[in-house]
């Protein structure tokens, strides 16, 4: 299939490109490269585009012969969303709307959107299933959500079949480890800690030890990236027969931010400072999935459930590019 990749230079969706191009696709990326790089994206054809700009869009659908949109090109920091809001409802929904348009205009129907566990807000059930009640607490996990909706009534139209996934805590390297994070600022738990244990940064701080969780820190559900796209390849293969498809991909084992960093230690066999220090605002003490009806009906199975080979496999990644992507 000849399938759009927005934001195909950055982390999830440069992942995603490589294991469609392996798979027998054709991935074409799409990205501005306001925080993805270029050199992420290796075996597939780039388009240096905007997702605002309309008529480009349209073009590169056209000219490439569009079969099908994956969409990565988000911003994803919570505590940015809500320090500002427009900018968040701008990438992340408004520019989508954007692209629905392109797609509808040019007769494409298939869409696999990544959404995130932050539609949840902080739920009461744990681990949480997809049909818990959507109550998002930050502009960031509210754009998801207007936008799944969206696609919701889209799909009821007939001119769309989509998979809205939503994503617990992304991590790791894909691709024998060549194909890493690299956010700049980082803001992420995993490559902090691994910074700290390279001697890049003096500590790493734990924010909040007063959670209800065992040991008071938060619990999160690490995927690897690997089984994440998987699984947007198996979505990918439903859409041509499934008009709206929503899962949630998480291994649905928690771990503590200790428990993250006792696990970086062993890997990388370095110590380093810990730091306790207060809550980051917006945390939800803990976010596990119940992943079972993504287990099911798409036939999902992770092959990384373990945080060690998660941790491994980034470790491996920032030693073998201690400066990141370069670009
Ligand atoms: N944390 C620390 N110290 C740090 C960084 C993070 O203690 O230096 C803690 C956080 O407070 C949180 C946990 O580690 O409890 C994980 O934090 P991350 O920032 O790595 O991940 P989040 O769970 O906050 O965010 C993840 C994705 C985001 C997405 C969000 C939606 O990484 O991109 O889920 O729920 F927006």
């Amino acid at each position: 299939m000849n399938v759009l990749v927005c934001g195909g230079a950055g982390y999830i969706g440069s992942n995603m490109t490589a294991m469609l191009t392996k798979n027998g696709h054709t991935p074409v990326v799409y990205d501005n490269l306001s925080k993805g790089h270029r050199s992420a994206v290796r075996d597939a054809q780039f388009v240096l585009g905007d997702l605002s700009d309309y008529d480009k869009l349209v073009e590169t659908l056209t000219k490439h012969s569009i079969e099908a949109v994956m969409h990565f090109a988000a911003f994803i920091e919570v505590g940015e969303s809500v320090e500002n809001p427009i900018s968040y409802y701008h990438n992340n929904f408004c520019n989508t709307h954007n692209l629905l348009k392109s797609m509808e205009n040019c007769n494409v129907g298939k869409f696999v959107f990544s959404s995130t566990a932050a539609v949840y807000g902080m739920p009461d059930t744990i681990p949480i299933t997809e049909d818990v009640t959507k109550a998002a607490i930050n502009p960031y996990g509210e754009s998801k959500w207007a936008v799944e909706r969206l696609c919701h009534f889209q799909s009821q139209t007939g001119r769309l079949n989509y998979a809205a996934l939503r994503y617990f805590n992304a991590c790791g390297a894909g691709e024998n480890a060549t194909l890493g994070e690299d956010h700049r600022p980082e803001s992420h738990l995993i490559p902090l800690i691994i910074q700290a244990a390279m001697g890049k940064r003096e500590d790493i701080k734990i924010f909040g030890t007063d959670y209800p969780t065992e040991d008071g820190t938060c619990v999160r559900d690490y995927i690897h990236i690997q089984d994440l796209c998987k699984a947007h390849l198996l979505a990918l293969g439903k859409l041509d027969t499934e008009r709206e498809l929503v899962f949630n991909l998480g291994n649905g084992t928690g771990y503590s931010v200790r428990q993250v960093i006792d696990t970086v230690k062993e890997v990388s066999g370095k110590d380093f400072k810990v730091t306790e220090t207060d809550r980051r605002p917006g945390d939800p003490p803990v976010l596990t999935a119940d992943a079972a009806k993504a287990n099911t009906e798409l036939g999902w199975h992770t092959d990384y459930p373990d945080l060690a080979s998660i941790v491994q496999s980034a470790w491996k990644f920032h030693n073998d590019n201690p400066n990141g992507y370069g670009d």
